[in-house]
């Protein structure tokens, strides 16, 4: 596996050693680590690091995908303008 301090979590700043402690200790599946480290609840809505946390949990022995409810994705969060929404601004 990769080196501790790689950032898998990029919008929360979460590093690799972060979720295997979590995991390892909590032996918690990829909604846990979710909960317990915030990975995968920044802007992205966890589009890019929800893959990798699953797999690390997988990796790792943490409880089955299957196994679990999913992670769920939430659409990435961008300023919209009120003249957008009213329909001024084209
Ligand atoms: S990289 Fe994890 S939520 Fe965006």
């Amino acid at each position: 596996m990769g080196d501790n301090e790689t950032v898998i979590c990029r919008c929360e700043e979460i590093t690799l050693k972060e979720i295997k402690e979590t995991i390892e200790r909590y032996q918690c599946s990829a909604r846990e680590v979710k909960l317990r480290t915030r990975a995968g609840m920044g802007p992205c809505g966890g589009r890019t690091c929800r893959c990798m946390i699953d797999r690390l949990v997988e990796q790792l022995g943490g409880p089955s995908i299957s196994n679990e409810i999913s992670l769920s994705y939430r659409p990435p969060v961008r300023p919209v303008s009120f003249g957008v929404l009213g329909g001024d601004v084209k």
